[in-house]
């Protein structure tokens, strides 16, 4: 039976795993070097176990798998690792925007093509260092859960923004896409609080239950993503407020969590975030090898969902 990304996992938690699973020599097998940032939200599990899973059931790819610890320095040793092992192509979500020209241009004169996968890079980063980016539309998502927001609060009221990881692009083009909503839409709606929860339910509950203490009034939360919605909701129970009713709350991602807190009457909505991407990263990764072009942007369709219509939903959810 295929070796699994479980087995590796758990056969060390450290930050780099992949010096323990040798690149394959055979020349059928496509080996694919995933420098993952991290394990910090259930959405970022999803996309792990997808990757795992693709893992198992195919015999033609290998994906080495490593994990940064959402550290900068770790994803770069991890992709230099790849570099040295000679992988046939490198897939990474950045864990930050910024600070990758060094490393990608490495790859790129070792040969291996790059695939920023589920975050990207900012506009300074050249666009030849890396072949294409997969992901989401992250400033869609944010006027998304504006839009779901300001509806659930009937168009007016206080905000407490719990933004992720700080130089994300997941962080900041979400914000750009919810900030701009608000200001071009929504004269009664304020933003009084827009602090970094990291993407972690912990920090979401963290920076909520400070909201709570410094300000009287909080009418929403958007959170940019689930856990720190899960989180933010913890903090509203512990304070004796009812989420979801006194306080509205969206989030990003689509995980099921954020489902169950809907049709718990304790969420008002959450922006889909596809995290099943392997299937993609593998057929990107066979066009570069053979040396097809590549769309430079490869974007998920994802879904709105509002706590109306969660009961149904929930049912069709698989992550
Ligand atoms: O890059 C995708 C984002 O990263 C997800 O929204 C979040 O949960 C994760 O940390």
């Amino acid at each position: 039976m295929k070796k699994t990304l479980a087995a590796v996992l758990s056969a060390a938690m450290a930050v780099s795993m992949i010096a323990a699973v040798p690149a394959m020599a055979d020349d059928d097998v496509l080996t694919i070097g995933f420098a993952q940032l991290g394990a910090e939200s259930g959405w970022r599990d999803a996309e792990t176990n997808d990757i795992n899973t693709y893992n198992e059931e195919h015999d033609d790819v290998e994906f080495l798998f490593s994990d940064a610890q959402q550290q900068q320095a770790n994803q770069i040793d991890n992709i230099r690792s790849y570099i040295q092992q000679g992988v046939d192509v490198i897939a990474f979500p950045p864990v930050v925007e910024t600070g990758w020209e060094g490393v990608l241009q490495e790859a790129q004169d070792a040969g291996i093509p790059v695939i920023l996968v589920d975050r990207g890079v900012d506009e300074n980063t050249p666009e030849d260092l890396y072949a294409t980016v997969i992901s989401s539309d992250f400033v869609w998502e944010g006027g998304q859960a504006a839009q779901l927001l300001v509806d659930a609060m009937g168009g007016a009221g206080k905000v407490v923004e719990l933004e992720g990881t700080v130089g994300a692009s997941a962080a900041n083009e979400r914000k750009e896409g919810f900030d701009k909503y608000i200001e071009d839409n929504c004269p009664d709606v304020e933003i009084i609080e827009s602090q970094s929860g990291n993407f972690t339910r912990a920090e979401g509950k963290e920076v909520m239950e400070a909201a709570l203490k410094s300000y009287d009034e909080i009418d929403g939360v958007f959170a940019h993503n689930d856990d720190m919605a899960l989180g933010a909701i913890e903090a509203i129970k512990e304070a004796g407020l009812k989420p979801g009713e006194d306080i509205k709350i969206v989030g990003c991602d689509g995980i099921m969590g954020a489902f169950e807190a809907m049709v718990a009457g304790e969420m008002n909505g959450t922006v889909e975030c596809n995290p099943c991407l392997a299937a993609q990263i593998v057929e990107t990764a066979q066009k570069l090898v053979a040396g097809e072009e590549v769309e430079k942007w490869v974007k998920s369709n994802d879904g709105v969902f509002s706590a109306d219509t969660a009961e149904e939903d929930i049912k069709t959810r698989s992550y």
